[in-house]
């Protein structure tokens, strides 16, 4: 992967192509200023595709067993108190090499607080408890190890056949002044924008379960080659 030295060339470019143009316009060439101006306006065409090419390289890589186990700990402890008390358990496949997603982790972790809130809210809102409802979280590769699956099962009211059309348009809420209805747009937005799919299970008052599928980095070993290349030299040692 030559992707880091990339923006050293884009730059060292630029440079050379601000002196020649100085070059080109003191010539009063007018065959060299016209050949001048149609590679400046041909090279900030290019550098537009590159810089949209490295915007989307520069997202990295996490791992979303361990991103998804600090969630699970951090959300559970600041939860509100009423909330609090469901019990929260996460369980991640034993032996699983790392789970590496290509993505924006904060964009991410904020989709899973989401959604381990709606999970908790809708044991709190359910009506006729039991006292043992409770909250499942399971992280763990498919056979292909393609992607990464996600599991959030809760136990709590479930959602009604005529609701789960609605619960991903903004505003949509059934929570009354405590809900915002802007969760679950922001959590389709977040797994889609990593280019996984989202699905939901329910019934009504036995509970709910979201499943996350999100495609696994191509191969890791790749990944650390990646992160490990050398910089490119600094621009001081290739200029002109
Ligand atoms: N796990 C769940 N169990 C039951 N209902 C849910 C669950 N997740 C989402 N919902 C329903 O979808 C609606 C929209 O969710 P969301 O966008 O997060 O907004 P909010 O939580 O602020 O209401 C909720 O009000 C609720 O009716
Ligand atoms: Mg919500």
């Amino acid at each position: 992967m030559f992707v880091q030295r990339i923006p050293a060339h884009i730059a060292l470019i630029d440079q050379s192509i601000g002196v020649l143009d100085d070059a080109a316009m003191q010539s009063n060439d007018g065959a060299v200023i016209k050949n001048m101006e149609n590679l400046r306006q041909g090279w900030d065409f290019i550098r537009g595709l590159f810089k949209n090419f490295l915007d989307r390289e520069a997202a990295h890589y996490f791992d979303a067993a361990e991103l998804l186990r600090t969630i699970v700990r951090q959300t559970s402890r600041s939860l509100p108190p009423q909330l609090k008390s469901v019990p929260m358990n996460f369980q991640i496949d034993a032996g699983a090499a790392k789970m590496l997603v290509r993505g924006q982790e904060k964009q991410f972790s904020r989709a899973i607080i989401n959604l381990l809130k709606n999970a908790a809210e809708a044991v709190f809102f359910k009506e006729f408890k039991t006292g043992a409802e409770k909250i499942d979280i399971s992280v763990a590769p498919d056979a292909r190890r393609e992607n990464v699956i996600i599991v959030i099962r809760d136990e709590g009211m479930g959602i009604s056949r005529e609701n789960m059309e609605r619960i991903f348009l903004p505003y949509f809420t059934t929570k009354g002044e405590y809900g915002t209805g802007l969760g679950m747009l922001i959590v389709r937005e977040a797994i889609e924008s990593h280019g996984g799919t989202l699905s939901i299970a329910s019934t009504v008052d036995k509970g709910t379960t979201v499943t996350l599928t999100l495609p696994l980095a191509p191969d890791p070993a790749d990944v650390l080659i990646f992160a490990q290349e050398p910089l490119p030299a600094p621009l001081a040692e290739t200029a002109i």
